[in-house]
């Protein structure tokens, strides 16, 4: 059995109450909650170890330098990353996306199309619109079908010779449909296009295995999978990142520096100018130490169960539509006819319950549906059947109040 009692004891805000109830925590999917131990690596960091990295001849300097590639290691192979040099620590999966549709703005010209999907999250898709405003790339899309999955259908027609980049989310954001990314991607190799996943949502459910995958570059947060804000990682193939030019200049990423020339560091530092989160590294890899100790696989079944129970429940209020039904991770998105999901949040908010409403960055999924917003109910392993029936409660109370 799951020892999910166990596991809720790591987690110190889930025993705090919210507007004099329990906390019921279901915006996982918006960050996820931060075990004693990854609190504890960060205050010992501070406490013992603080130092800038990669510069000091002294002992502090050396110690969290260490500190910080062992956690660039734990990243490596929590990934399955060939070199340890493919991992690039960044502030987050949208700085990730960013420093790629940077330096592919030197390489693509007018007319190269990029495709991304129908399921993205804005970060997902302005940074390409920038990209071919600037460029004269053509940006096409994946289209959705109505149960909230890709149509590959379709994704084989818009796959051409053109295609530079292609561009989707391992699990949507909004819906939490699992994608068929080694499909994408094997296809996109086939007309010679580079792919560029977003595991921001995939990563807290899912280990993904970057060289099964062969994916070109694979993105991800900290913050989602038990770790601090303001950290993430860029995988990339050496081979690309060798290609792209550097995202900023600044310390650190440079081999030489005089008035006339610079010349730029190699892997990884080529792409990390600036002193960087370095706590916030340390904690992400004993936050994956963390979740790997529990197990992926047991974290996922015991989400699922999570997933059934809640999505049966829910099914029973009347006038309550779920979005997105295909194979997903473990998130619920749902209204109920005639009244407005913020409405249903803040009721469930008073009742100590957490969601998010709205339309999670993702307006386009939503447009689809031709609604404003949903109610998103997002589970993690530490979540119980118990506080799924406090949702299904307060929603029941919040459709007979609003109703
Ligand atoms: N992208 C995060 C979410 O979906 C913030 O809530």
């Amino acid at each position: 059995m799951f020892p999910v009692d166990k596991i809720r004891a790591d987690f110190p805000i889930l025993k705090r109450e919210v507007n004099g109830k329990p906390l019921v925590y279901f915006d996982n999917a918006a960050t996820s909650q931060t075990p004693q131990v990854v609190i504890d690596a960060i205050v010992d960091y501070y406490s013992n170890s603080n130092a800038n990295i990669h510069r000091g001849v002294h002992t502090l300097s050396q110690e969290a330098t260490d500190l910080y590639e062992k956690a660039r290691l734990k990243i490596q192979k929590h990934f399955n990353a060939k070199e340890s040099y493919e991992i690039i620590l960044t502030s987050g999966t949208t700085a990730s996306i960013n420093m790629i549709a940077s330096g592919f703005s030197d390489l693509l010209i007018t007319g190269d199309e990029i495709i991304v999907s129908a399921l993205e999250h804005h970060s997902n898709i302005v940074p390409w619109q920038m990209l071919c405003e600037k460029t004269g790339a053509v940006l096409k899309v994946i289209p959705m079908l109505q149960n909230g999955t890709l149509d590959i259908a379709a994704y084989d027609e818009i796959l051409s010779d053109k295609t530079k980049l292609v561009f989707c989310n391992h699990v949507s954001n909004a819906l939490g449909t699992i994608n068929p990314i080694k499909e994408i991607i094997e296809k996109a190799h086939k007309v010679g296009a580079a792919v560029l996943i977003d595991g921001a949502q995939a990563t807290p459910h899912i280990k993904p295995d970057v060289q099964e995958l062969d994916v070109d570059f694979y993105v991800a947060s900290a913050h989602k999978i038990c770790g601090p804000t303001g950290v993430g990682v860029l995988y990339g193939k050496s081979a690309w990142l060798e290609k792209l030019p550097p995202y900023q200049g600044g310390g650190e990423m440079i081999e030489t520096v005089t008035f006339e020339k610079t010349t730029y560091a190699g892997l990884p530092h080529k792409f990390e100018a600036g002193t960087p989160n370095i706590c916030g590294g340390i904690a992400f890899g004993v936050a994956l130490d963390y979740m790997n100790t529990i197990g992926f696989d047991a974290i996922a079944a015991y989400e699922h169960e999570l997933l059934q129970y809640g999505t049966g429940k829910l099914q029973e209020i009347d006038g309550l539509t779920i979005y997105g039904t295909s194979d997903k991770t473990a998130v619920i998105s749902f209204n109920i006819e005639g009244i407005h999901p913020y409405d249903i949040g803040a009721i469930l908010d008073k009742l100590g319950v957490a969601v998010r409403t709205g339309h999670h960055c993702a307006q386009p999924i939503m447009n689809f549906y031709n609604i404003p917003g949903t109610v998103r109910a997002s589970f993690a392993f530490y979540n119980t059947k118990k506080e799924i029936d406090v949702l299904v409660a307060s929603v029941k109370k919040a459709a007979m109040m609003l109703g």
